[in-house]
C-alpha cells in the first residue's frame, strides 16, 4: 500500500512545470502566460526578498511519485512606519484536489514563519475569495484595498 505524506518546501527551478497548472487556476483577474510565467518563477525562486513555497504529495510506492499539490508567493518589503520590513503573500493556491487536509495551513504557516525570521512587523494580504480560510488561521480583516489597473484584468 503507498504511504502518502505532503512536505512543505522551497520551490526550485524543476518545479515550474508543475506549479504552471495551479498558477493558471489561481489567476481570476489576469490571465497567466507560460512565457511570462517563466521569467518569473526563476527570477523569483532566486530574490532573497521573495518566498516561493511548494506543497510536495509522495507516494511512497515502490516507484517513489511526487506531485505538486499547493504554491505560495510572497515577500517583504521596508516601510518607514512599521520600523523596517512587512510582508505580504501574494498567491496561495491548494489543488481541488488536496484542499480541506491542512495544505494551505501548512504553506501559510511556513511563510509565517519566514516573515517572522526577517524579521517583518507582520505579515497581511488581499482577499476576495479566502476570508474564512484565512479568520482560521487568526487573521483580521484590516484596511481596504484600492487598485488602479495599469494593464486592463480579462473581462
Ligand atoms: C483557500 C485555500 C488556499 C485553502 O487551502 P486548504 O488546503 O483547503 O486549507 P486548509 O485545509 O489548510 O484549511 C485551514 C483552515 O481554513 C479553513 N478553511 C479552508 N478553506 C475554507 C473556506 N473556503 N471557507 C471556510 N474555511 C476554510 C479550514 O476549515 C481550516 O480550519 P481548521 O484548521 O480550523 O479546521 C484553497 O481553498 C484554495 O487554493 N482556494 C483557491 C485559491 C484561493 O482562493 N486562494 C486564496 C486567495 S488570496
Amino acid at each position: 500500500m503507498a504511504t502518502v505524506g505532503m512536505e512543505t518546501r522551497r520551490a526550485t527551478p524543476n518545479d515550474s512545470d508543475q506549479v504552471w497548472p495551479l498558477v493558471r487556476d489561481f489567476a481570476a483577474s489576469y490571465e497567466p502566460l507560460p512565457g511570462a510565467f517563466e521569467q518569473s518563477f526563476l527570477d523569483l525562486i532566486g530574490r532573497p526578498d521573495t518566498l516561493v513555497l511548494v506543497a510536495e504529495e509522495t507516494a511512497e510506492t515502490a516507484e517513489t511519485v511526487s506531485r505538486i499539490v499547493g504554491y505560495l508567493l510572497a515577500n517583504v518589503h521596508g516601510t518607514f512606519f512599521a520600523n523596517g520590513p512587512v510582508a505580504w503573500v501574494e498567491e496561495v493556491m491548494v489543488d481541488k484536489s488536496a484542499r480541506g487536509r491542512g495544505v494551505g495551513r501548512d504553506l501559510m504557516e511556513a511563510a509565517e514563519a519566514w516573515a517572522r525570521a526577517v524579521p517583518a512587523a507582520y505579515v497581511a494580504l488581499a482577499s476576495r475569495r479566502a476570508g474564512d480560510f484565512y479568520r482560521a488561521l487568526g487573521y483580521e480583516d484590516s484596511a481596504t484595498y484600492f487598485r488602479k489597473t495599469f494593464v486592463p484584468p480579462r473581462a
